[in-house]
C-alpha cells in the first residue's frame, strides 16, 4: 500500500506551503505546484527533511493543458490521487474602477479558470474515497467592497463546490471548500480595506492547513451532517452562521458597516 497523496496548487508559499508541510508530517506524499520555482525548491527540501516524499514542478493553474499534464505525471509517479487542493489564488484590493481591467481578468484566470482546470484535470484520476478541497473565502458569504472581483471569484468557488459535491458525491468523491477570513500571508501584506481594518487579521496559514487536514479526515458529525463548507476561525463561523439566520437586508447592513472606513 503506497502512502496517501495530495496535489497542492500554490504550494510554494502561504496556506499551500503550510498545508504541504502539515500533510508531509502526517506521512502523505505531497505534490507541490506553483509558478514560484525557488519557493518550490525550498519546499521540496523541507518536505524531504521531514522524511516524506515531495514531487514539485512549475505549474500555472490558468493553463489547462499544463494542469492536465502535471496531474497525469503526478499520478503516474505515485499511483494514486487522494486529495486535490485547489489553493492557488491572487487578490487585488481597492476600488473596482481603480484596478486595471487586465488585473481583474488575471484574478479571474487564476481563481476561477485555475479551479475549473484543476477539477477537470483531476477527475479522471479521482477514485471513491478521494476528496477535492477548494479554497473559497469568507468573502463568499456576502460581496465584499474593495474586494469586489476577488469576492466574486470566491462565489464561483462556492457554487462549483456545491454543484460537484452533488454530482461527484454519487461517485464516492467528496468536494468541499474552506472559508477562512483574512490570513497573515503575502496575500494580505499591505492590504488595507474597510473589513481588514474592522475585523483585523487573526489567522495564520497553519490554522488553515489544520482545517484542510480536518476536512479531509472528517469527524463522524461532519460526515453525518454532510458538511460541504468549512469556515475557518471563530469570526468566520460567527459571520456565516449570522448570514444563514438573518434576513438579507440585515446581512447587507452588517457587511456595509464592516466595510466602511
Ligand atoms: N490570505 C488570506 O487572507 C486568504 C483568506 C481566504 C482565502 N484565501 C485563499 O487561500 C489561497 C492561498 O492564499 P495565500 O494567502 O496562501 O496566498 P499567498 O499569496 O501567500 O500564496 C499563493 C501562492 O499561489 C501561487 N500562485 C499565484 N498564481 C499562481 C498561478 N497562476 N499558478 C500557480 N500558482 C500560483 C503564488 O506563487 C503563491 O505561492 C488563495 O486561494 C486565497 O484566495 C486567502
Amino acid at each position: 500500500m503506497t502512502s496517501r497523496t495530495i496535489f497542492i496548487t500554490g504550494a510554494a508559499a502561504g496556506i499551500g506551503r503550510a498545508t504541504a508541510l502539515t500533510f508531509a508530517r502526517a506521512g502523505w506524499t505531497v505534490g507541490g505546484y506553483d509558478v514560484d520555482e525557488a519557493g518550490l525548491a525550498s519546499l521540496a527540501t523541507e518536505v524531504a527533511a521531514s522524511g516524506a516524499t515531495a514531487i514539485t514542478a512549475r505549474l500555472d493553474v490558468s493553463d489547462s493543458a499544463a494542469f492536465a499534464a502535471a496531474v497525469g505525471d503526478f499520478v503516474e509517479r505515485t499511483g494514486r490521487l487522494d486529495v486535490l487542493l485547489n489553493n492557488a489564488g491572487i487578490l487585488n484590493a481597492g476600488r473596482f474602477e481603480d484596478i486595471d481591467v487586465a488585473r481583474h481578468q488575471r484574478e479571474v484566470d487564476v481563481n476561477v479558470r485555475g479551479v475549473v482546470n484543476g477539477l477537470h484535470a483531476a477527475h479522471p484520476h479521482l477514485r471513491p474515497g478521494s476528496t477535492v478541497v477548494n479554497l473559497a473565502s469568507a468573502s463568499a458569504i456576502y460581496g465584499q467592497a474593495e474586494l469586489a472581483n476577488y469576492s466574486a471569484t470566491k462565489f464561483f468557488v462556492r457554487g462549483i463546490t456545491e454543484a460537484l459535491d452533488l454530482e461527484w458525491g454519487a461517485q464516492g468523491i467528496r468536494v468541499v471548500s474552506l472559508w477562512p477570513l483574512f490570513v497573515e500571508t503575502a496575500m494580505t501584506q499591505g492590504v488595507s480595506t474597510g473589513t481588514t481594518e474592522s475585523l483585523g487579521i487573526h489567522l495564520g496559514p497553519q490554522d488553515v492547513a489544520d482545517q484542510v487536514l480536518a476536512a479531509v479526515t472528517p469527524s463522524r458529525l461532519a460526515r453525518t451532517l454532510h458538511q460541504v463548507h468549512f469556515p475557518v476561525g471563530r469570526q468566520t463561523r460567527a459571520l456565516s452562521l449570522g448570514s444563514r439566520f438573518s434576513p438579507a437586508w440585515l446581512t447587507r447592513l452588517v457587511n456595509k458597516r464592516l466595510a466602511s472606513h
